[in-house]
């Protein structure tokens, strides 16, 4: 299964997602049977690593964001991931516009429709705001990454 996570910087919320995903993969013993990257629907920052603020809170709960960012790449993105998770509405719409097929837009998903417990439609973006907006990003993330997972292993 290949996942790919998409925000608009690639410096915030996909690349926790990434982190957080991954370290639930790895705590199951399935690294093996997934690939997990993310990608900014811009590519503004480009070879950066992820913001010193979102690494900060993430590293309190445990996960060390290593990604470096990247723009997304429609046409070979598509093809190389089975799952294309968006994180805001905005999101979702960029990647609508830039899908090839039906196939393609049946690939796109929103994170928050894979949320256990938490009853939210976007991981709203940090960028411009406080610390309160990161700890909030890692929340949604962290109930959304459960509910991926348990969504992959059934059509495995
Ligand atoms: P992200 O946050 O999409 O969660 O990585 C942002 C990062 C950068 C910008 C906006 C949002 N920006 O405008 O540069």
């Amino acid at each position: 299964m290949r996942v790919l996570f998409i925000c608009l910087g690639n410096i915030c919320r996909s690349p926790s997602a990434e982190g957080v995903f991954k370290s639930i993969v790895e705590s199951r013993g399935s690294s093996d049977k997934f690939t997990v990257d993310s990608a900014g629907i811009i590519g503004a920052h480009a070879g950066e690593r992820a913001d010193a603020r979102m690494r900060s809170h993430a590293e309190k709960r445990g996960y060390d964001l290593q990604s470096r960012s990247r723009r997304f790449y429609p046409e070979q993105d598509f093809s190389q991931f089975d799952m294309v998770v968006g994180m805001d509405h905005q999101n979702i719409n960029d990647l609508r516009k830039v899908a090839n097929s039906q196939e393609e837009l049946d690939k796109i998903h929103y994170m928050t429709d894979f949320c256990q417990t938490l009853t939210v439609k976007e991981v709203p973006d940090p960028y411009y705001g406080g610390s309160r907006g990161f700890e909030e990003v890692l929340d949604i993330l962290e109930d959304a990454c459960e509910g991926l997972y348990i969504e992959c292993t059934k059509s495995m």
